[in-house]
């Protein structure tokens, strides 16, 4: 108790062991349970690499079609869920909901009293899997006054998310494979990045052995925030006043080095990468791909190409290491996609859900696991004695 090390913003400090995700910021690596990120966005699927990240293997053809099955039959909200949605203003930001919903989760289902229960703890990781996306989409589909659409179980993880999105009940939807092919990819880039925000804020809420919704819940609420996943938000906004103020990307690059405040270079800058972040290289290419496939050019694209360029080339960006992160061109074809703005964090947070849960299950089998406690450098008053309110 005597020794207390201060490390603001946890810079230095490793508060647990994990065998899921490794990051070498410098050589701009990352691995997934030791699995490159590259091989698995060519190769995997988000459910494929959900499951190598919550159990630790790659599953095999029998494991994941199981699991897939389990998880399908889980994807309807309970009825009376499904009217909390009606409560909510009709601009309530997605993230807000989801987090509401989420936890929320726990109410209907309290088999357990205990949330460390193994069986417990099995179904909950299944129906937080199942229930996220309907979640996800109903926060969208109130957002624009549509009607709420039930999962269609015949479909796949990100088509019934999809059609649940952008489906409405008077036509059948087509799912374009190219789209959910991509938004499968961005999931799998997403899906963990070792004790990020969000990642810590879950464990350190279920130290206390708080149940899995409750902890994600907390997670989702991290996430929201500009600095971590609401970046893809902030980077698009930023695009866009870009644009509107008459596309001065020099101009705006030197507000950022500058330091005017509220303004910052948003999809730039990482605590781990000090080199360019594996995942934005990755988008980068696929936003290229996506919006020449779909025939969606955008101006924003150049745009961002522009400040890329200039900001890599610039000593202020250059001498601190700042490079673009995972944020910075995702927001690009969400948007080519047929997403508002807002629900791009909850996109984020769909791809991250698995890893969340993999953290959390770590953390409550790890022996070594005790209740989050960081400690303070105290810097208020010395004692002092109590002034009567008539006398103050
Ligand atoms: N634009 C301009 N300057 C920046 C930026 C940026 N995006 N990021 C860092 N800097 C500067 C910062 O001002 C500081 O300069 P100085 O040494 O002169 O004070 C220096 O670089 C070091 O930055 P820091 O704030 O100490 O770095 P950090 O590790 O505490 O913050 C970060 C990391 C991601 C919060 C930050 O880079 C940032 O705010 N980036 C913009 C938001 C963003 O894109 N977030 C998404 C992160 S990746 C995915 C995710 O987590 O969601």
């Amino acid at each position: 108790t005597g020794f207390v090390t201060y490390d603001p913003g946890f810079v230095n400090t490793a508060a647990c062991s994990s065998e899921i995700t490794y990051i070498d910021g410098d050589a701009g690596i990352l691995r997934y349970r030791g699995y490159p990120i590259e091989q698995l966005a060519a190769n995997s699927s988000f459910l494929e690499v959900s499951y190598l990240l919550i159990y630790g293997e790659l599953p095999t053809a029998q494991q994941l079609a199981e699991f897939d099955e389990w998880i399908r039959r889980h994807s309807l909200l309970h009825e009376e869920m499904r009217r909390f949605f009606d409560g909510f203003p009709r601009d309530a930001h997605p993230m807000a909901v989801l987090s509401s919903a989420v936890s929320a989760i726990s109410t209907f289902y309290q088999d357990s009293l205990d949330p460390f229960d193994r069986e417990h703890v099995e179904i909950s990781t299944v129906r937080l899997m199942a229930k996220v996306p309907t979640i996800a989409s109903y926060a969208y589909k109130k957002s624009i006054g549509q009607a709420m659409l039930y999962p269609d179980n015949s479909l796949g993880y990100v088509d019934n998310f999809l059609r649940m999105t952008f489906g409405v009940p008077a036509e059948p939807y087509e799912v374009d494979p190219v789209v959910a092919r991509v938004l499968d990819m961005l999931f799998v880039l997403h899906a963990d990045h070792e004790q990020n925000c969000s990642t810590s804020t879950v464990r350190l809420v279920g130290s206390s052995q708080a149940n899995l919704f409750a902890s994600v819940s907390a997670g989702v609420n991290a996430l929201f925030g500009p600095l971590h996943g609401g970046a893809n938000q902030a980077v698009l906004e930023m695009l866009d006043e870009i644009r509107v103020s008459g596309g001065d990307v020099p101009g705006f690059v030197r507000r950022v080095k500058n330091k005017e405040p509220g303004v910052k270079l948003m999809g730039f800058g990482h605590r781990v990468y000090k080199n360019y972040d594996p995942r934005a290289a990755i988008v980068k290419k696929a936003a290229q791909d996506v919006l020449a496939r779909m025939n969606k050019p955008d101006p924003l694209l150049d745009l961002a190409m522009q400040l890329e360029e200039i900001a890599l080339a610039d000593d202020y960006f250059v001498s601190r290491r700042l490079y673009p992160n995972v944020d910075f061109y995702t927001g690009l074809i969400y948007k080519a996609m047929g997403f508002p703005t807002k629900m791009f964090t909850v996109l984020f947070a769909l791809g991250r859900l698995p890893g969340w849960i993999a953290q959390w299950r770590e953390m409550i089998s790890d022996p070594e696991t005790k209740i989050g406690r960081p400690r303070q450098v105290y810097t208020g008053a010395a004692e002092r004695d109590y002034v009567p309110v008539e006398k103050r």
